[in-house]
Parts: structure tokens; sequence; C-alpha cells
């Protein structure tokens, strides 16, 4: 393809993403050492078409590296209980100072608008307040805490106007008690109460530590997480009860695990885990299939299921190839539409995977599979297999044991799976007259 071709289709392909994007809240939390590297102003820029395409954005961020640097250079040392740091109240002082400061050069990057770069007419309003209350997190293990606190609350609906304005809401990892004292808190904790309390169809967690090498497998190698997780499953890796040959979820992404599975069970419909060190890793995320971090539902995402009449056009987008490479016979939309109560389709995440479809010959005891595809980037997972026993069974319960196929590219594999080559002859009588002798497809029958 050339690279024009490719764009345009790359284009076309991005367009339900944005339908499906446009007016939904997204709660993004990022580290503060994300700040402090140079690919943040592209992250900046990503964060900028998001909105121009109508994203709702809240940002969550975090100030530990600034923090600590702040308390060396006043050579204040903190005690840590659990992972947390005490804040008293010079560290406190510290913690402001450095929180402020990250806060207003993220404004400011965001707040760009150079000719010539991607923020070029952008005008994104950000808005900040006092939307998170806290609490201390009080004594733990005999030691007070003091400004250490945690979310209480968080003022969703005054958030939600803010996002109904079009304004984009920055918010720092601090929150303030109704006695007026300031609490020290985790990017992590505020982003997911936040996404909780906004109802946030996505929280996204830009993370130190997963290994991006790892982007292009299924399941990612030992230290990093599976592609994807439901709940469930994300528990039983927590609880690190999950078979000795799967990854132990690694110590520093342990908590956003935590935070990411709590959300997703607080109905939070998607939470993404995903490296900060991917340049544009955001929008790989977000517009792309595969993804490139660790996405975690409530439920499974693959479904197996009859086909309804809105799958005729994904359908469609996975035949239609095949169809003009003559591996499977042509079938208009209009067919398709008539025919659709016959299909089976494997559905992931809102894309048509899979497809097959069962046409019985009640009179001569036999069933036809038709239309088996698999979308070429999700071959070899067993998943023809799959839609195949489907449709076996299915054949089963109209009491046929009978199924046969015609196929020009797949002989062998239906022959690894228990069928054996026939003549046209052996078709159903109607079937004999409909069979193109010039396509000269290959029958196979498989007994049940
Ligand atoms: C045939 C098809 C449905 C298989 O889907 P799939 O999800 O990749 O199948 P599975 O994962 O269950 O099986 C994969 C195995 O089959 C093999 N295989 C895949 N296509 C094959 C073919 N055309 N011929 C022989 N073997 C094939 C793979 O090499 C793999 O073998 P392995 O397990 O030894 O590595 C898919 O290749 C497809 O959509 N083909 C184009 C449409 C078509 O020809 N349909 C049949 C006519 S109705």
């Amino acid at each position: 393809m050339s690279p024009t071709t490719d764009f345009v289709s790359w284009f076309r392909s991005v367009a339900p993403y944005i339908h499906a994007f446009r007016g939904k809240v997204f709660v993004i939390g990022f580290s503060g050492e994300m700040i402090t590297d140079a690919k943040f102003v592209n992250f900046i820029h990503d964060i900028n078409l998001l909105a121009s395409l109508g994203v709702r954005l809240v940002l969550v961020h975090g100030a530990r590296p600034q923090i600590q640097l702040r308390l060396d250079e006043s050579q204040l040392e903190t005690q840590t209980v659990m992972g947390m740091r005490v804040t008293d109240p010079a560290a406190l002082q510290c913690v402001k100072e450095s929180v402020g400061r990250v806060h207003h050069e993220i404004a400011a990057l965001l707040s760009m608008g150079l000719p010539n770069s991607p923020m070029a007419n952008a005008s994104i309003r950000v808005t900040s307040g006092n939307f998170v209350t806290a609490c201390p997190q009080g004594v733990i293990q005999g030691v007070d805490l003091m400004h250490t606190g945690k979310v209480r609350k968080i003022n969703a609906q005054a958030i939600h106007s803010r996002l109904e304005q079009g304004d984009v809401v920055l918010i720092s990892p601090l929150g303030y008690s109704p006695t007026g004292e300031i609490f020290n808190l985790t990017m992590e904790n505020v982003a997911t109460e936040v996404a909780i309390a906004l109802n946030a169809e996505k929280l996204i967690f830009l993370l130190d530590m997963l290994d991006d090498t790892a982007a292009a497998s299924e399941v990612d190698k030992s230290t990093a997480l599976p592609r994807e997780l439901t709940v469930a499953e994300s528990k039983l890796l927590l609880e690190n009860k999950t078979p000795a040959t799967k990854p132990l979820v690694p110590d520093a992404i342990r908590p956003s695990l935590q935070y990411a599975t709590k959300a997703c069970e607080m109905g939070v419909a998607r939470t993404h885990l995903i490296s900060r060190h991917n340049d544009g890793a955001i929008l790989q995320e977000l517009f792309t299939h595969h993804g490139i971090g660790t996405m975690i539902s409530r439920e499974t995402l693959q479904a197996l299921r009859k086909a309804r009449i809105e799958d005729v056009g994904g359908i469609l987008q996975l035949i239609e190839p095949l169809e003009a490479e003559g591996i499977l016979v042509r079938r208009g939309r209009e067919l398709l539409e008539i025919e659709i109560d016959r299909f089976t389709v494997l559905e992931h995440d809102g894309i048509i995977l899979g497809c097959a479809a069962l046409y019985p010959f009640p009179e001569e005891h036999a069933c036809e599979l038709a239309c088996l595809a698999i979308h070429p980037d999700y071959r070899d997972f067993g998943h023809g297999n799959r839609l195949l026993k489907h449709i076996e069974n299915q054949t089963i319960s109209q009491g046929i044991h009978v199924l046969f196929v015609l196929t020009t590219h797949a002989t062998h594999w239906f022959i690894e799976h228990g069928f054996t080559v026939a003549t046209p002859a052996e078709l159903p009588k109607v079937k004999q007259n409909l069979y193109n002798y010039q396509r000269r497809s290959k029958v196979l029958i498989k007994h049940l």
C-alpha cells in the first residue's frame, strides 16, 4: 500500500474511537517523574488532541520527585511508614511549594498555542479548584502521619460543570479539610476517587515501570502484566493466586493495579496502565485495537454470540478483503442483512474479530458452514477453532450430524479439524445445483 492509502485507511480506522470517546470523561493520572521528562511536551500535545476530539479530560498529577528534591534542598529528613511519607509542618511547606510549581508548569504547557506546532489554534481552558476533600491518614504503627492524608470526598458536581463548559480540569495531589488544613495525598488515590465520583469512562495511569519491550505480545514478559484483565483476574494476580507460570505483579506496579481494580469495581468502565516511556503511549492505547498497556474491565471483553443487524458493518469490514481476494464468495450488504440470523460473531471490545454462518438443509439432514473468517491480526489464537466448535454444536442441537463446507484456501485447516474431502455429488441436491464449477471449491464433510 502507498503511504497515502496507508494514511487514509489509518484515519478511517480511528473514526469509531472518535465517535465512541466524544463527550466521555477520561481521568488521566501521571507521576511527577513524567513531568521532568523531555517527552512530556509530546504528552501535552496528545492531551490537546484528545480535548479537541471532545473528550472531557481530568488530569491528576503527582509531584513525588519534586517534593523529594525540595526536601533535600531544605535538608529535611522525613520518616516513612508502610511506604507513606510522614508530612510534618516543615515537610508540608516543601510539598506545597513543589506541588504549586508543578501545577503551574503543566498549566503553562497546556496554554501553548505556537504556530507550526500541534498546539497551533489550540485554546485549552485549564481549570483547578478545591474539588478534593481530604482527611488525615492518622496514626499508623504508632506514628502520626500528620499532613499525609487520603481522599474523603470529591466534589463531582463542580468538576462536571467545568467539564461541561469545555474546560480541562487539572487536579493536584493536595486535598483540603473542612477544618482548613492541607493534606498531602497520592496521585493514584486522587485519580481513582475522582474517576469513581465522576463515573468516568476511563481511568488511565501513565506509569514509570511497565516493560516497553513487551508491547508486541498478547501476554507481556515475566515482569509485566497481561494485555487485558478482568477485575476477578486482577484480584487473583494481586493475591498471587495464579499458576506459577503466570507473571507476578511487580511491586512498583502493585499500588496502581490495586487502585485501577478498585475503580473498575466501583463503576469506571475501563482502567488502563500504560508505560509513560512510550512516546504517544496514550494515543496508541486509546486508538488502536491492540493497545500497548494493560486494560482492566469488569467483565471479559470477548464474546461469541449470535450476530445482530448492527454487526453488518463489522462483518463486511472483515469479509470484504477476503472476498476481493477470492477466498470467500461475495455477499452484498443486502444479502448479509437478510441472512444476519445465520451468523455467529466473535466480538472483542466492540470490534468483530471473526464470523461464521450456518445454513441448514433439513430435508437432507445436513448443514453448511460458510463464511468462516478470522481477522488476519487475530489468527493462530484458536479463534477459528472456537467458532467451528460453536457451529458444530449448533448443528448437533438441530438434530443434524453432517456438516459440510466449501473452501478454496483452507482445505488443510478443515482436514486438521476432522473434515474429509468429498465430491460435489455428495452435497445436498439444492447445493449441488448451485455449485460453481469455475470456482472449483473443495467440498469437505464432517460427520458429527
Ligand atoms: C481458516 C481460518 C478461519 C483459521 O482461523 P484461526 O483463528 O487462525 O485458526 P486457529 O487459530 O484455530 O488455527 C490456527 C492453525 O491453523 C493453521 N492454519 C490457518 N489457516 C490455514 C490454512 N488456510 N490452511 C492450513 N492451515 C491453516 C495455522 O497455521 C495454525 O496452525 P498451528 O496451530 O499448527 O500453528 C483463518 O485462517 C481465515 O479466516 N482464513 C480466511 C478465510 C477462509 O479461508 N475461510 C474458510 C472458508 S469458509
